[in-house]
């Protein structure tokens, strides 16, 4: 993906992480653990954004990354304006493309995306005006890299900075989730050991992103021994009817309990990008237990999305 650098290859937009050199993946993690404490607290507003104004730009929900990218910008001094694809003029047609260019029109710089067609933020950054600076917040199935860059940062404060001994097992519904995909860049860049891969058969893809993952249906198996757990979301708006049989099914099979984490490693740390649903891949002991990181991922995003807007617009 050449469009997200410039020629000089610097970081022009964000849209994936899939190619994105590892020196500039590193120094967005190391950016963002830099900001970490000023990113939460109130009192170190910076000032590199001020005069700057950012769009998140929804047509698609989300609690957590709307809302961190929000309380990023404003960490940073930006201005920042709110799309709402349900109570805007996309209700009555307008494309994505045309909602962009309106609104860059009124001096917006930076977008913030998500959409439910793979390829849209890369669709908008193609078009975009020479100064405006896009960033992928989920499309489709196909990306979410600042999701890819909290959850590897999160991995690397517990575990420490040298991912090759690491055996990280993502388990669920990879095929419909971006969250993996970025996750699997992320940690192929950081050169982890063993990456595993674990999920019914109908819910694993068959693209070719599973090259160089340990794949298996067996979940106890799959969990020996394993460092980190990144448990995903089942993701039912993108589901066709059948793929699984039936929710208590996919529990009994699927969802992480804190008899099996027994099987992973005993400081083994568990990840969910959230939203979880709690009673189906996850139970509430294990997302609430000592071993996840649940809301440290949380708190991540929002340092992660203050590295990043800054690396882009300041
Ligand atoms: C994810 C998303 O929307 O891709 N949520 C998030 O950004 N934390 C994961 C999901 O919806 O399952």
């Amino acid at each position: 993906m050449t469009l997200q650098l410039d020629s000089d290859g610097h970081l022009r937009h964000l849209l994936t992480l899939d190619g994105l050199p590892r020196e500039i993946l590193v120094r967005l993690l190391d950016r963002a653990g830099q900001i970490r404490d000023t990113a939460l607290g109130r009192t170190c507003k910076r000032n590199s954004l001020v005069g700057t104004t950012i769009c998140t730009l929804f047509f698609e929900p989300s609690t957590r990354t709307r809302s961190s990218f929000q309380i990023a910008a404003q960490r940073l001094g930006a201005d920042i304006i709110n799309f709402e694809a349900s109570t805007s003029s996309a209700r009555k047609g307008e494309t994505a493309l045309d909602t962009l260019r309106n609104l860059e029109a009124m001096g917006v710089r930076g977008f913030v995306v998500r959409h439910a067609e793979d390829g849209a933020a890369e669709m908008l950054a193609t078009h975009a005006g020479e100064g405006t600076t896009v960033i992928n917040a989920g499309d489709g199935r196909s990306a979410h890299p600042t999701q890819g860059l909290l959850d590897a940062l999160t991995i690397r404060q517990a575990k420490g900075p040298d991912f090759s001994k690491l055996k990280v097992l993502i388990v669920g519904d990879v095929k419909h989730s971006r969250v993996a995909r970025s996750d699997l860049h992320a940690l192929h860049t950081l050169g982890t050991g063993e990456i595993r891969v674990c999920g019914p058969q109908s819910l694993l893809p068959d693209d070719g992103v599973l090259k160089g993952c340990v794949v298996g249906d067996d979940f106890d198996a799959m969990l020996e021994d394993a460092d980190v757990v990144m448990m995903l979301r089942l993701q039912r708006e993108r589901m066709e009817e059948g793929l699984v049989s039936s929710l208590d099914d996919y529990h009994r099979d699927y969802g992480l309990t804190v008899q099996r984490l027994r099987r992973a490693a005993a400081d083994a740390v568990v990840l969910h990008p959230g939203p979880i649903n709690r009673g189906i891949e996850i139970t509430d002991e294990v997302a609430d237990g000592p071993q996840s990181l649940v809301l440290r991922q949380v708190s991540n995003g929002v340092a992660i999305r203050m590295a990043v807007l800054e690396t882009l617009l300041a």
